[in-house]
This record gives structure tokens, C-alpha cells and sequence, in this order.
């Protein structure tokens, strides 16, 4: 494992990216959800190296999430039906934010609600908090028995819910989290920019299933689950072109990411960052050895700056 800061790497490499407001050090993010609250990867790597911390999708109240097993490997991923369980923004703010490195790292937070208005309301809370760099709205989780899909599904309810955390967050920039489960991904992309998001990050991830032959059951306890993983990278980096194509918002990507190669992949396909989801249940070290093995990566591409690759794939 390496912490060292890419800078000290490579100094002739800039790994720096803007996400409208929001400048980066380098483009690697780590996906809601798959790094815990942040500091439980403190062991594994120095969290400052790192462009941004998502942490873990929060809800006005806390949630105790899904009935177990809730988790399911798959031949190239994982599958997930957590529920998004989580400790409430309040404890949050209070037990978890004030811990982490915010002066140095951007820390992001992930919201999940389940109407318009409850929305809005988390997005005052966390937009008001000191330490927080930008909200990630959820309207894409597909784990909840009511809500969550339809939102992300819908681009006049993903304007909405858009529209209504945007009133709330001041100077503070909205993300939207979109679903790759639509038949057109552009045609939500582009209603969320109208709605006033400042960036879009794709995707997240696709129903899916596991079963237990022998047993005969599912081996999810609630059958269904979120599908992420290397599995999903190709579906992710299609979402990511089209949407790029079809906005002038950042896009963010996310799906399957696993190594420095593969970010410059999807900046390729358009996107200006990425987040790592899974391989940090692969490896705890998955996000911070991206980080140290991109200015390397781009240099055997014979490029100074992410600038100079996005969006240029040739089709
Ligand atoms: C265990 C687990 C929990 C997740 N929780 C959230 C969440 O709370 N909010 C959210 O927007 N996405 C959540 N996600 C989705 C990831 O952030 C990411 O979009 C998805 O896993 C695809 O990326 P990956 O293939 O790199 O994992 C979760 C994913 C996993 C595997």
C-alpha cells in the first residue's frame, strides 16, 4: 500500500480536477455507502490523498436497514440490499463530521428521502453544516419498499426533488445520483440540469439476484438487491457517455471501478471525477492506491493534465 500524495509522485503530472465549484486534487472519490463514514478507512490509506469522501447515504432519522444477509458475492461483483441503513443526520454531524479531515479532503454528503420535502430539509441541514463541500442527492436507490426508484425513474420527480434540495443549499452544490434502471438516462440528465444540479454522478446500481441451489432460497433476505462491481462497469461507462454527451454539467462516474486505468476510462468516456464503490470491499486500500497510481497511468499516456483526455474518445 502507498499513501504517497501525487504530487511528490509525479510533479510533472497534475491530477487536479474542477467540478464546477469544487476543485479537486485529484479525480478519485469514494463511492457512498462503501466507505463507511470515512474514518473507519483511516488505517488503510491517508484520507487526504484522496479527492473527496462520500460517506454513507443519510436520512433524516436513523434507519436500522434491511434484515440480514443483505450482502451476496457475485463472479464479478456483489450484491446488496442494505436498505440504507444509517445513524441520522443529526448523529452525523455531531459524532462522525467534526472527526474527519474536512479542512484538507472535500467530505460529500449522500442523502436519501422519501419525498420532496424531506429532501429539501436534509439538504438545509447538511448545506448549513461546517465541513460539508457538496451534497449527493440519492433518487436512485433501489432498496426501499416505497420511493427511492421512482424519483430517479421519473425526470419531472428527479427535477423536483432537484429543484426542492437546490431552495435549501445556498452556495452549497448538488449532485444528483442517477439510476442507470431507464430506458433513456439522458432524457433524466438532462431535467436534473435544468433543475439546477451542479453535477451528475452515474450510476448506481442495477436490481439483481443470487439463489441457493441446495437450499432453495434466495441468498438475499430481501431477494432482490443493488448489482455493483466490475459487472457493472460497462453498463456505467455507456451512462456515463450518453449523459455527458447530453448535459454541460460534470458528470461523475461510477461503477466497477478498480484501478487507475480504468478511472482514466471513464474520463475518457466524459466524465471530470469517479468514485471507487466495491473495490474498497476487495481491497481496503482500493481508493488510496488509485490515487498514488494515477499520475503514473496518465504519464504512460503521455498526458499532463485530465484535461487534455476527457470526453476525447474517438466514435
Ligand atoms: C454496500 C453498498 C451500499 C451502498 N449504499 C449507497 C448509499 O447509501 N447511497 C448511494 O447513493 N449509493 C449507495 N451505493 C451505491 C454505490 O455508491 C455505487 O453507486 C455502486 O456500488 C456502483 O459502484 P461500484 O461498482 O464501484 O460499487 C451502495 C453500494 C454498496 C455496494
Amino acid at each position: 500500500m502507498t499513501t504517497e500524495s501525487s504530487s511528490v509522485s509525479a510533479p510533472s503530472v497534475s491530477t487536479a480536477v474542477q467540478v464546477g465549484s469544487l476543485a479537486l486534487k485529484n479525480p478519485i472519490l469514494t463511492a457512498s455507502g462503501t466507505f463507511g463514514y470515512g474514518l473507519e478507512f483511516a488505517p488503510y490509506g491517508d484520507l487526504k490523498s484522496l479527492g473527496g469522501i462520500i460517506v454513507k447515504g443519510l436520512s433524516l432519522k436513523p434507519r436500522l436497514g434491511n434484515p440480514m444477509p443483505r450482502l451476496a458475492e457475485t463472479p464479478c461483483g456483489m450484491l446488496n440490499a442494505i436498505g440504507l441503513q444509517n445513524i441520522g443526520v443529526e448523529a452525523f454531524l455531531q459524532d462522525k463530521l467534526p472527526a474527519l479531515p474536512h479542512q484538507d479532503v472535500p467530505i460529500i454528503a449522500n442523502l436519501y428521502a422519501c419525498d420532496a420535502d424531506e429532501f429539501a430539509a436534509l439538504g438545509g441541514i447538511l448545506a448549513r453544516a461546517e465541513g460539508i463541500a457538496a451534497i449527493e442527492v440519492n433518487v436512485s436507490c433501489p432498496n426501499v419498499a416505497s420511493g427511492g426508484i421512482l424519483f430517479g425513474q421519473d425526470p419531472t420527480q428527479a427535477a423536483r426533488v432537484t429543484e426542492a434540495v437546490k431552495k435549501q443549499a445556498g452556495n452549497t452544490p448538488v449532485w444528483v445520483k442517477l439510476t442507470p434502471n431507464v430506458s433513456d438516462i439522458a432524457a433524466v440528465a438532462r431535467a436534473v440540469e435544468k433543475a439546477g444540479a451542479d453535477a451528475l454522478c452515474c450510476i448506481n446500481t442495477l436490481p439483481g439476484m443470487a439463489v441457493d441451489l441446495e437450499r432453495r432460497t434466495p441468498r438475499l433476505a430481501n431477494v432482490i438487491g443493488g448489482l455493483s462491481g466490475p459487472a457493472i462497469k460497462p453498463v456505467a461507462l455507456r451512462c456515463v457517455w450518453e449523459v455527458a454527451r447530453a448535459v454541460k454539467i460534470p458528470v461523475i462516474g461510477v461503477g466497477g471501478i478498480t484501478s487507475a486505468r480504468d478511472v482514466l476510462e471513464f474520463i475518457l468516456a466524459g466524465a471530470t471525477a469517479v468514485q471507487v464503490g466495491t473495490a474498497n470491499f476487495m481491497r481496503p486500500d482500493a481508493a488510496f492506491a488509485m490515487a498514488a497510481a494515477l499520475p503514473a497511468a496518465m504519464q504512460a499516456l503521455r498526458i499532463a493534465s485530465l484535461d487534455e483526455l476527457r470526453g476525447t474518445l474517438k466514435v
